[in-house]
């Protein structure tokens, strides 16, 4: 960003109050301008099985918190292997009595009526999602909350049309399926994990993450409320126990995991010799790769969104940035300049670019793998912005002088922390983006259409976005190569992995 032609107001324009807390380098005041939409949260939320909000067998509830203030929001019921199983009963009834067998037509209007409810609240929503993960309203708002309504839209419109998933084949359900989801995107990931298992006629036992369940809870208000049979979908909380049980019952056809690497291996691990059919989402550690000749100051937006917006809370996220030695100066120039100005702070404003990390676990993860980098010999930039006094924030973080062997550069942080190295000719690019574990997504920054096509052949990865970064639809299968996972979401190929072929 150019200098300003004149410093910024030491006051607002607006109110006239003074705010020198806010002025630092040359970023300009705004007024706070939080959204104020009542995420209508109740103080205590029970287990949803069989259509009803249910305690815990165990009776024992855990808190639930803001991680941008530390206060509590809820408590949310700690289901049991007891609670599993009721959940998993429920299931198989509603899959044998009522969903599996009614008309892919008539399944489709549920899931209509369910998107449509939630874009009704949507505000609400996001709010909710806002409050309990740490993400800035502006992301739940434009993008979580209406990506999960299209999801349902999405699926929806598949579920009266079944015959064409697999054409020459006849699909059927699984039957009952169980899901565990991750914190970073609480509503899409039980979107993208039920409406392909419910517009194929399965019925579902999922489990939110322990940090994020509020969404989830909410949606079975609407689930209620959009008069969805007792028991096609039903949301056990808890933490790693519950999920292993979600994953070991043995009703459980397919299971559907997103989250760690570590904890997908543990999973695949403890099941392998049954039949169950599963599919992983794991991590990542996205390249972003600018060639000299890519429109610079695009690129540098595009990485800027891919690794900082979220907090880097994204599986997909461009957490390392291979740039073009010719222009690499330059770009990790104007890098610096762009974080000087990323607003970082209070999630619920709506002027904020990057807002708290989901937990002290993971705030204290990524403190831990930047001195780590630090201490290989990384050099450090981080944005100079004021963080909260409260509430766990970090602020975004370049590392230059990254090499492949460092840890910053092979391990997921999942944090605003971004590691850049250097490339000379197209194969070293292609080289170093697919010297990692993973192989989730990518991101191309030229302007030649021939390079684009060349990368997005050679490079390991599920994903490769050419000149833009993290964009999603529904329609386009999701997932990853080697330790980022198997199977797809979204897509002809994501419902396909929720049906059995007959
Ligand atoms: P995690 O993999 O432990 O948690 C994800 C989900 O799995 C949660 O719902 C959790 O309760 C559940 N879970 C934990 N242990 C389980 C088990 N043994 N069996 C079944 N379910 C289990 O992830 P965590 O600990 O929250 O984060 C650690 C790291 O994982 C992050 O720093 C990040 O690098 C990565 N991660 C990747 C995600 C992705 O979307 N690929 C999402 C979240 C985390
Ligand atoms: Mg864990």
């Amino acid at each position: 960003m150019p200098p300003l032609a004149s410093p910024p107001p030491k006051s607002s324009p607006r109110s006239g109050r003074p705010r020198p807390e806010l002025i630092f380098g040359d970023l300009w005041p705004y007024d706070p301008a939080p959204e104020t939409a009542d995420p209508k949260l109740k103080p205590r939320y029970d287990l949803f099985i069989d259509g009803k909000f249910v305690p815990a067998r165990g009776g024992k509830y855990f808190d639930t918190i803001n991680p941008a203030t530390e206060k509590k929001l809820a408590e949310v019921a700690l289901a049991g292997p007891a609670d599993v199983d009721a959940a998993y009963q429920a299931a198989r009834r509603a899959a044998d009595g009522v969903w599996g067998r009614m008309a892919g037509r008539e399944r489709a209007k549920y899931l209509f009526r369910i998107a449509r409810l939630l874009q009704d609240r949507a505000r609400e929503f996001a709010v909710a999602e806002t409050l309990n993960g740490g993400k800035p309203i502006k992301e739940s708002r434009d993008f979580d909350v209406p990506m999960a309504a299209a999801h349902f839209f999405y699926h929806a419109g598949w579920a009266d049309k079944l015959e064409y998933v697999a054409p020459g084949r006849r699909v059927a359900p699984l039957g009952v399926v169980g899901q565990v989801i991750p914190w970073n995107f609480p509503l899409l990931m039980l979107a993208w994990k039920i409406a392909p298992a419910l517009a194929m006629g399965n019925t579902v036992v999922l489990k939110p993450a322990e940090t994020t369940p509020i969404t989830a809870l909410k949606l079975a208000e609407i689930f209620q409320d959009a008069g969805l049979p007792p028991g096609v979908v039903n949301l056990v909380t808890g933490a790693g126990a519950t999920g292993a049980a979600v994953m070991a019952h043995p009703i459980a056809a397919k299971v559907a995991f997103t989250g760690s690497t570590e904890v997908g291996k543990i999973i695949m691990r403890s099941l392998a010799g049954t039949d169950k059919k599963m599919t992983m989402e794991l991590g990542g550690k996205a390249a972003n790769i600018i060639f000299d000749d890519a429109p610079i100051n695009q690129a540098v937006e595009g990485v800027v969104n891919g690794i900082f917006f979220n907090q880097g809370h994204v599986c997909c996220a461009g957490s390392r940035l291979l740039v073009h030695e010719p222009v690499a100066e330059a770009v990790i120039a104007k890098l610096k300049q762009r974080l000087r100005v990323l607003r970082v702070g209070d999630p619920l404003d709506k002027n904020t670019d990057v807002g708290a990390i989901n937990s002290r676990e993971q705030l204290n993860k990524i403190r831990h793998l930047v001195d780590v980098g630090v201490k290989e010999g990384a050099e450090l930039y981080q944005a100079p912005c004021p963080l909260p006094a409260r509430g766990f924030f970090f602020r975004p973080t370049l590392l230059t002088g990254v090499t492949q062997s460092h840890r910053v550069a092979r391990e997921e942080i999942f944090g605003p922390v971004l590691s850049i190295l250097t490339f000379r000719t197209v194969d070293e690019a292609v080289e170093k983006a697919n010297n990692t574990a993973f192989g989730l997504s990518a991101g191309v920054w030229t302007d030649k259409g021939s390079r684009i096509l060349k990368m997005s052949t050679e490079l390991k990865a599920g994903v490769v976005w050419a000149n833009t970064f993290n964009k999603f639809d529904p329609a386009s299968p999701f997932g990853g190569y080697k330790e980022s996972g198997f199977g797809r979401e979204g897509g002809r190929q994501g419902i396909l992995d929720y049906a059995k072929l007959v």
